[in-house]
């Protein structure tokens, strides 16, 4: 597990001053160019899912980022996954929620029949920042009356207090700044 962590912590560039300044951004894009770190962060969800939330029977992942990480975990799992987007991409009957965001504002949108009432489901993201994306999230799962196991980033900026923001909910991270 630390050689996996460690594997991904390399990975992970910050950039200062984005995409506004004051905003210091943590970019996963090598984890995806390194088979290797990739792979280290599919395992360490797969392996805590698996002891924790056995029951889970679907991933949400979050617009635009939890979107890489998802399908494989869900695939590792047997699991389905299902798309929580930003608003007016998604067909047919959807719901919405408008949320705040650490620089900016926006609306997350499912569609309506992406969950049965009752099913378990985590949600997955690149990073919890304020947690206002995750939060949305959970309103919308709370909406087609789903049950969240919990919340799973890679990355956790913990002074933005993100982990608050979802409580009762749990969240799962592999780094923290
Ligand atoms: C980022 C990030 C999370 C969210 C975290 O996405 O990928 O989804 O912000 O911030 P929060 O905890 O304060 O809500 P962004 O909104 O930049 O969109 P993108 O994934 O489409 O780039
Ligand atoms: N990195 C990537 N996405 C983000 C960040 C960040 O630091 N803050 C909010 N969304």
């Amino acid at each position: 597990t630390k050689e996996k962590l460690e594997l991904i912590t390399q990975k992970i560039r910050p950039f200062p001053d984005f995409p506004s300044k004051g905003i210091v951004f943590r970019d996963i894009c090598p984890i995806l160019k390194d088979p290797a770190a990739l792979n280290a962060v599919i395992e360490l969800f797969e392996e805590h899912v698996r002891e924790t939330c056995p029951g889970v029977q679907m991933i949400v992942g979050l617009d635009a980022r939890g979107f890489l990480f998802g399908p494989l975990l869900a695939q590792r799992l047997g699991v389905g996954f299902v798309l929580v987007r930003k608003k007016g991409k998604l067909p047919g009957p959807t719901t919405s929620v408008s949320y705040t965001l650490e620089y900016g504002k926006a609306e997350v949108e499912i569609q309506e029949d992406a969950i049965e009432a009752g099913q378990k489901v985590l949600l997955i993201d690149d990073l919890l920042a304020t947690g206002g994306t995750l939060y949305a999230a959970c309103e919308l799962m709370k909406k087609l009356k789903a049950e969240v196991l919990g919340c799973l980033v890679v990355i956790e900026l913990t002074d933005l207090k993100g982990a608050e923001r979802i409580k009762p909910n749990h969240v799962f991270s592999l780094v923290q700044y």
